[in-house]
């Protein structure tokens, strides 16, 4: 099969290198990919969100499956495009990409279908915020509708930042969202539990932890994730239990009553407190930096398992993991997540000698006549799987210290819930 995948990030070439190693698999190109999917696949520098180019170049390429792996084109109708054009693809329709493009649509199933979430209110506008602030105790979560880029949320302790939040929402700041959230506070374990969703069915997809703070001990901005390990332990059994039976088959359900069920992935972001899930937020695509710990696991074919969601076949098929545990460390650009320059050069990363457990999944980096520069705040995604979480992180920071980039920083404590002093 032809292949093309939309992103650039360390999600799309762990996807891509997964791709890669499938039989089904023939030529793949990334739409625009990075420097890391540059080596096993051809990319296409084109802005995906100009549908009727890509279709053009889907067509000459004569591509027999598309997958997406960022949100922003699956909410803006990527899917329905692609589908009316007679093009097979992965992902969600426009509708269903609403659980992670309209935090409200979220909230309102979840409300309808008493799915456990934070309490909350949906604001239109001043008046709604101050009638929620009479009966609410602080912190309290702020969250505009729309796509934010992972910069919606504010997490607030007095009343005062929560008007100045809410102002800069009204007046536009994000523009996809005019209107906004306001929910109680959830103290817990964050945890990422993954799906493959078919018309009919799903499949467990992983689970994994991500570090969304920039600094170590969880401290500073919110930032796309510095790091991240699968499996989570906090998920066992009897959590997964509840978190299907309360969460995800009302969710598949309430799309299927709209007659719009869905084919790709699903990420369901919980808070654990006290054994319970309560659901954070949806994602309807692969998490990066999840992906990257979740892929190097999974041990069956992956074009095998795209083909059989589009065929409605998930549940006729077994999907394998490997009994390893994975980590990787996000290598970013200095300044990230605030102002940062690219085109920074990296030197000695082809010098490198790592074993067969250790993958560098590039995410913002280009080939400069064949030098390798940064392109992004994220850059390099340092991976390495193996039986104890501790020693697989030593093997991540020995290999970031040897590729020596001055230019970048990460956090040496990804895992500290997992590892033991
Ligand atoms: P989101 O964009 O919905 O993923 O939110 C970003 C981050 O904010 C989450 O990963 C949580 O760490 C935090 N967060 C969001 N909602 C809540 C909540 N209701 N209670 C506590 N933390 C939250
Ligand atoms: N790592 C968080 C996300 O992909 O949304």
């Amino acid at each position: 099969m032809n292949i093309a995948l939309i992103g650039s990030g360390g999600r799309e070439h762990a996807l891509c290198q997964k791709i890669h190693e499938s039989k089904l698999s023939k030529n793949i190109i990334c739409i625009p990919g990075n420097a890391g999917t540059a080596k096993i696949a051809k990319n296409i520098n084109l802005d995906f969100l100009d549908f009727k180019k890509l279709l053009k170049i889907i067509k000459f390429n004569k591509i027999n499956l598309v997958i997406v792996g960022p949100e922003e084109p699956l909410v803006k109708g990527m899917v329905d495009f692609l589908t009316k054009h007679k093009i097979k693809v992965f992902g969600p329709n426009k509708y269903a990409a609403k659980l992670e493009g309209s935090k409200a649509f979220m909230k309102s199933i979840c409300k309808k279908n008493k799915i456990p979430t934070a309490e909350f209110k949906i604001c239109k506008n001043k008046k709604d915020v101050n009638n929620f602030l009479k009966n609410s105790n602080f912190p309290l979560v702020v969250k505009a509708d729309g796509l934010a880029a992972g910069k919606g949320v504010t997490i607030c302790k007095n009343k005062r930042q929560i008007l100045n939040v809410s102002n800069e929402i009204f007046k536009g700041k994000f523009k996809t969202s005019k209107k906004l959230i306001l929910e109680e506070f959830l103290k817990g374990e964050e945890a990422s539990y993954f799906l493959i969703v078919d018309k009919k069915s799903f499949k467990f997809f992983g689970s994994a932890q991500d570090h969304k703070r920039v600094g170590e001990k969880d401290v500073g901005p919110n930032t796309g994730g510095m790091g991240a390990y699968s499996p989570a332990p906090i998920i066992n059994k009897k959590l997964e239990e509840k978190i299907i039976r309360r969460i995800v088959n009302p969710t598949l359900l309430a799309l299927k009553k709209k007659k719009k069920p869905y084919t790709g992935f699903l990420y369901v972001g919980l808070m654990i407190k006290n054994n319970e899930p309560y659901l954070i937020e949806y994602n309807v695509r692969m998490g990066d930096p999840e992906c990257q710990v979740i892929i190097p696991r999974l041990n069956t074919d992956i074009l095998k398992i795209f083909n059989n969601a589009l065929e409605n076949k998930l549940n006729k098929m077994n999907i394998k993991w490997k009994k390893l545990k994975c980590m990787t460390i996000v290598l970013c650009s200095k300044g990230y997540p605030g102002k940062y320059k690219k085109n920074k050069k990296i030197k000695y990363l082809n010098k490198l000698n790592y074993n067969k457990a250790s993958f560098i999944f590039h995410a913002g980096t280009k080939f400069i006549n064949n030098e390798l520069f940064s392109n992004g705040g994220r850059v390099l995604n340092i991976t390495s799987t193996g039986k104890i979480f501790k020693i697989i992180r030593k093997n991540i920071l020995k290999i970031i210290r040897k590729i020596n980039w001055k230019d970048g920083f990460f956090r040496k404590d990804i895992g500290w819930r997992v590892i033991q002093k």
